[in-house]
């Protein structure tokens, strides 16, 4: 299980030493949100962000756009030092192309599918893709209940992956995940769990991504 804790939950006056802080706990992914106000109700932060962060940090920048029409803006978050990009089926009509440039840029590729996007819209895309997130909260903010239905939906895009030739893409589920859920989201198939409002608000870290770890062993 991969944990990718979510910026949005830090503590914003001194990121530079919650990324050290992070690293030093032994955590491997950071999963940076980016919203724009209109695919979604608000707005965070865009490339100058990450690009200041970089120099601070060697985790796997995990970057989720929640934004209308991303591919204007591949070349500008590959620049900042993204490593992987996830656009959202929603929020282009061209997914296909936009996931093939982003592989051509030399970074991962992913999809993220809304809680009522149905998993269809990943048929004829999964081998273009390194990852597949599934959305259990409808995105906008951290802190939000967990949408039952999700446990169902990855079991779903593990066998629709598996059919697709794409077994090796990653599921990484994003909103509401907690030690409470963490083993049955990894029993249904998930492979990287977000966490924002159930990560940050424990200090130390250590301690958190062990008890993370501990609950997704069952
Ligand atoms: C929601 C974001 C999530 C969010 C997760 O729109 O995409 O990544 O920060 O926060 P929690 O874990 O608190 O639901
Ligand atoms: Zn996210």
């Amino acid at each position: 299980m991969i944990l990718s804790p979510s910026l949005l939950s830090a503590d914003f006056s001194c990121l530079a030493e919650e990324l050290a802080a992070l690293e030093a706990a032994g955590v491997t992914w950071l999963h940076l949100d980016v919203m724009d106000g209109a695919f979604v109700p608000n707005i965070t932060f865009g490339p100058p962000l990450i690009k200041a962060l970089r120099p601070h940090s060697g985790l796997f920048f995990d970057v989720h756009l929640m934004v209308e029409e991303p591919a204007r803006y591949l070349r500008d978050f590959k620049e900042a030092g993204a490593d992987l990009l996830v656009i959202h089926a929603e929020a282009d009509r061209h997914a296909q192309r936009t996931l093939t440039e982003i592989r051509k840029l030399g970074l991962k590729a992913g999809l993220a599918l809304n809680p009522g996007t149905d998993l269809s819209v990943a048929r004829w895309l999964a081998p273009d893709l390194d990852l597949l997130l599934l959305m259990s909260v409808n995105p906008g903010f951290s802190g939000q209940a967990f949408i039952p239905q999700t446990y169902e939906k990855i079991r779903a895009a593990r066998a629709l992956l598996a059919e697709a030739g794409a077994a090796g893409a990653l599921v990484q589920v994003d909103g509401g995940a907690c030690p409470e859920n963490a083993a049955a989201l990894l029993d249904a198939g998930a492979d990287v769990l977000v966490s924002g409002s159930a990560f940050f608000g424990h200090k130390p870290y250590d301690a958190r991504l062990a008890a993370f770890m501990k609950a997704a062993e069952g």
